[in-house]
């Protein structure tokens, strides 16, 4: 026993010294003053959350701290901090830029560590690699950058840096891998000609523009793929990427290339593999010359404007293709033949493409995956051999499909069926097993809606049945399904009451309820679990009686809130005010009553549409609570602003838009986004009494104010004057009194104005548009003259400086304006992007987890476990 032990100790002994010894032979003793450098830096960062810097300590040899490597000297040669949870900022003095000695720079993908890049990075002259990409960078590339002549592989992809890609860049010559891609880079593309060794070039999501022909691109020996996908690039399409022979990716979808091929034809030469040019002007006939480049497996030229006549039989050349998207152009596509194999695509997509019935070939499309034949013309029922038995995602809205033949051999895989805007009548024809996303919405089908629906829907996210004719109740088995997250049966003639269990047991899951324009009656039970995850509620057109629940209070993602045109009897729900992020609140036609006032004056900060017409609030307008409106403020202009959409946790890439209804007379119009910009007040036709309170004078992004309908008294304020981008004012029906002030000439976007209806008196302005505007926008006031009135004025006119502009009046005659939300559905667009990426050799880890990250931020909102679909990531990739 005793001697096992004792040469077990010897026996470790050995073994220590053995590693030691090794450690030191491969990375040498720490130097002294590396340590302190590396602690320095250490010290300036927040790492409290780091397990490798949680091993970097003082007493210990500096060369065995985790992610340090060291040469034989002792000197830092690598130091690899990615995905350590560092936040913090980094400033020209920070001792990491004194590393001299660093070859390697890894700090990827630690979201809070940035701060602009300081200018003593250009000491590290004996970098080649740098990994900074998923930081939170900004700021303009520093200049002392082209100091890093060694540099290999420079990635600073996913940050916030912005200015222009600086033209130094030519003399980082060794370059092999070039990431800028998703930060906010602008201006022209620079040179790339000295960069020989460059292979992967990706600039994709910037604001870069101008042409891109400042490179030959043939005469780049070893580039491989380019990527400038997302910016405003514009100018045709160079030659001389079809001319290349080692480029194999070309990926310029989304810019704004025009023109048409005529000098590429003839020329080519190419190794392309990868052909992506959706979503650009592209024009001329079909480029026949793809055809040529044997090699291709994936080709994208959708929503672009080529026009012609596609013989779907010259792609049987191709033969290694895998992907086809030639959707949304002015092209027919032929399918009339049926002697030839197409090629055994996964992915098809011929959208918008004037057919008029399924291709025969498709039959034997043993791989297809996609398929998308939406929006053509095909007639009649949908055969039993289009489920083929890989087939994941079946896009056939907008046809003119009545009926539906199942197979016996359907694929168990059936994630994505879209057959809305055909018509179908009768009975839903089925659910298939699995499916995650069922849209059946504007169709003919009118029964009721089967009482095991949940049971049907197993893992379904997705639901839509609205725009149809289906009556009955709303059936209690949707509760049983945890997974739903959006739920829409709007536009239908469903009756009796909201199951209580919808809004108790699924409204932690549920991201979107839309029962909007049914008939729908009873009360909103106050049930809305603590947890609730809902982020739009659309009840609008119904029945519905009580009150405003206050256990909606629970629901503090919530965005949309429409409650009308009901018979809700309550008064201002200043109990949702920890709901801050609400954008969106329609009261409309109901019967609240007291007046719009919160006691702790805060509401909600990100408020864009508020809508509380017809009913019977009274009292002042509340200034208070108007205060606390920040983003009518806000006149910033956004040329980039997203859309308010619900984003689906599970099925990435497929989201849920809101969009509005502004009414105007005789007309709506369905603004198929709201926009994050957009904002509108309409408090008409309720008892409000007093000033028309100052605080709207600070609402510079307002576009629509209705206050008409009411006991305001007092002046038309002059701040009103202030608001520059008002489109539509209506202040008739109150007792408004005094002259109107000239300020409202400054209005330059106003296209809607009501005056009528008050104690308005003296000359009306001589301004930009206020004389366009017809009699009855003043009419029936005490003694208002001047035109467009008939009635003269007695004192000669003051006018605004500067001549009247009185003809560009858009004369939009809004009798008023109401605001309603509506539901548009986008998929595909985004998940093709996801999809690409998996096939990008490089970079599929910042693919799968940068990217989605950034782009979905809310990806998971209510920690649900992540899930990628499984048998969404087939086996034939690139
Ligand atoms: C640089 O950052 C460090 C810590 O991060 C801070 O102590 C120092 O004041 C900063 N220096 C400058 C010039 O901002
Ligand atoms: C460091 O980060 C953690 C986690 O984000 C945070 O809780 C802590 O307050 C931060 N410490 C400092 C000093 O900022
Ligand atoms: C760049 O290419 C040149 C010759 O084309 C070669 O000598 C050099 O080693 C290459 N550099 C790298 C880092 O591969
Ligand atoms: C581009 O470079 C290639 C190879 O270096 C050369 O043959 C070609 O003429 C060049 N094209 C243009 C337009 O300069
Ligand atoms: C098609 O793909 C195969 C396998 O990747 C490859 O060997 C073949 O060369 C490709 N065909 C063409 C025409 O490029
Ligand atoms: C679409 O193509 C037809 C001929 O196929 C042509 O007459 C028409 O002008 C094209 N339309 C557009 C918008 O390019
Ligand atoms: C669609 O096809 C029909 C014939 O089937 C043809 O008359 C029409 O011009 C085509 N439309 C377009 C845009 O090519
Ligand atoms: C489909 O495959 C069968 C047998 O594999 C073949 O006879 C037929 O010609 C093919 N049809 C098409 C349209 O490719
Ligand atoms: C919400 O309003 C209640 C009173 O109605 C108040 O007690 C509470 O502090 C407010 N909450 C917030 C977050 O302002
Ligand atoms: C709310 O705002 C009004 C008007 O500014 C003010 O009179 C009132 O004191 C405020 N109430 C609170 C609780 O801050």
């Amino acid at each position: 026993m005793r001697i096992s032990l004792v040469s077990w100790f010897i026996f470790s002994l050995f073994i220590a010294t053995f590693f030691s010894m090794a450690a030191i032979s491969v990375s040498g003793q720490c130097q002294r003053e590396q340590q302190q450098l590396l602690l320095g830096f250490k010290n300036s960062l927040n790492s409290s959350l780091s397990a490798k810097l949680g091993t970097w300590n003082q007493g210990t040899d500096c060369c065995s701290w985790d992610g340090i490597t060291c040469d034989t000297s002792g000197r830092v040669i690598q130091l690899d901090l990615s995905s350590q949870r560092l936040s913090g900022e980094t400033n020209n003095s920070n001792s990491l830029f004194r590393l001299r000695h660093l070859q390697t720079l890894k700090l990827a993908h630690n979201t809070q560590l940035g701060g602009q890049l300081p200018e003593s990075i250009g000491n590290l002259g004996q970098l080649t690699w740098i990994e900074l990409w998923s930081c939170k960078f900004t700021g303009p590339i520093p200049k002392t950058l082209e100091k890093l002549k060694r540099l290999i592989h420079l990635d600073f992809s996913h940050n916030n840096f912005f200015g222009p890609v600086p033209k130094t860049l030519e003399k980082l010559t060794q370059l092999i891998y070039l990431d800028f891609s998703y930060n906010s880079f602008s201006g022209p593309l620079p040179s790339f000609a000295s960069l020989r060794n460059l292979s992967e070039l990706i600039l994709a999501r910037n604001q870069l523009n101008g042409p891109i022909l400042s490179t030959n691109w043939s005469s780049l020996p070893n580039l491989v793929s380019l990527d400038l996908r997302r910016n405003s690039f514009s100018g045709t399409v160079p030659p001389t990427l079809f001319q290349s022979e080692s480029l194999k990716e070309m990926a310029l979808a989304q810019n704004q290339f025009s023109g048409g091929f005529g000098e590429v034809e003839g020329e080519v030469s190419s190794q392309l593999e990868v052909i992506d040019l959706n979503h650009n002007g592209l024009e001329g006939q079909f480029p026949m010359f793809v055809f040529e480049i044997k090699g291709l497996r994936y080709l994208s030229l959708s929503w672009n404007k080529f026009s012609g006549v596609i013989p779907l039989n010259a792609f049987q050349k191709l033969k290694n293709l895998s992907s086809l998207d030639l959707s949304y152009n002015n092209m027919s596509v032929d399918s009339t033949f049926t002697n030839l194999p197409f090629p055994d695509v996964y992915e098809l997509n011929l959208a918008s493409c004037n057919l008029t019935k399924f291709p025969e070939f498709l039959k034997n499309l043993s791989f297809l995956q996609d398929l998308d034949l939406s929006n053509n013309r095909i007639h009649g029922q949908i055969p039993s051999w289009i489920w083929t038995p890989h087939l994941f995602h079946l896009n056939l809205s907008l046809n003119f499909l009545v009926e539906l033949e199942r197979a016996s051999n359907m694929s168990p895989y059936m994630g994505v069926l879209d057959l809305h805007g055909n018509q179908f009548q009768g009975k839903i024809p089925f659910f298939p097993p699995d499916v995650r996303y069922l849209d059946y919405s504007n169709n003919n089908f009118s029964s009721v809606i089967p009482s095991e629906i949940g049971d049907f829907l197993n893992s379904c996210d997705f639901i839509s049945l609205a725009g149809n004719n289906f009556h009955g109740s709303i059936p209690e088995s949707l509760c049983s399904n945890f997974h739903l997250a959006v739920i829409d049966l709007s536009n239908n003639s469903l009756s009796g009451s909201i199951p209580h269990c919808l809004l108790t047991q699924m409204s932690m899951w549920l991201g979107v309820l839309n029962l909007k324009q049914n008939n729908l009656s009873g009360i909103i039970s106050d049930t809305f679990s603590e947890h609730c995850g809902l982020q739009t509620l659309d009840l609008n057109q119904n029945r519905l009686g009580g009150k405003v629940p206050k256990s909606l209070a629970n629901c503090r993602m919530l965005e949309v809130l429409d409650l009308g045109n009901n018979q809700i009897e309550d008064t201002f729900p200043c109990h949702l005010n920890s709901t801050s992020e609400l954008r969106v609140l329609v009261l409309r036609s109901n019967n609240f009553r007291g007046d719009v006032n919160c006691a702790a004056n805060t509401t909600w900060p990100m408020l864009q549409i508020i809508d509380l017409a017809s009913n019977s609030f009274s009292g002042k307008l509340p200034q208070g609570l108007l205060m606390t409106w920040n983003s009518m403020k806000a006149n910033k202009f956004e040329p980039y602003s997203p859309h308010l959409r619900y984003e689906f946790p599970l099925l990435t890439g497929i989201y849920f838009q809101d969009s509005v209804r502004v009414t105007m007379k005789g007309l709506e119009l369905d603004l198929v986004k709201i926009q994050t910009f957009f904002t509108s007040i309409d408090f008409s036709s309720n008892k409000f009494e007093g000033h028309i309170p100052e605080a709207i004078g600070d609402f510079k992004a307002l576009y629509l104010l209705n206050l008409s309908n009411n006991a305001l008294t007092g002046p038309v304020p002059s701040f009103l004057g202030n608001l520059p981008k008002l489109e539509a004012l209506d202040l008739s029906n109150n007792h408004l009194v005094g002259q109107i002030p000239l300020q409202l000439a400054n209005l330059n976007f106003l296209s809607f104005l009501n005056l009528s209806n008050n104690e308005l008196k003296e000359r009306i302005p001589l301004g930009t548009q206020i004389q366009s505007f017809s009699e009855a926008s003043f009419g029936n006031n005490a003694g208002l003259c001047g035109r467009p009135l008939e009635v003269q004025c007695d004192s000669p006119p003051v006018s605004k400086d500067g001549p009247s502009n009185s003809g560009t009046g858009k004369h939009v005659n809004w009798n008023f304006v109401s605001v309603e939300i509506g539901f548009v559905c986008g998929i595909g667009a985004v998940i093709l992007p996801l999809m690409f990426c998996k096939r990008w050799r490089i970079g599929y880890y910042k693919c799968t987890d940068g990217v989605v990250y950034k782009f979905f931020p809310k990806l998971d909102p209510r920690n649900r476990t992540r899930k990628t679909i499984s048998h969404w990531t087939p086996g034939r990739r690139l």
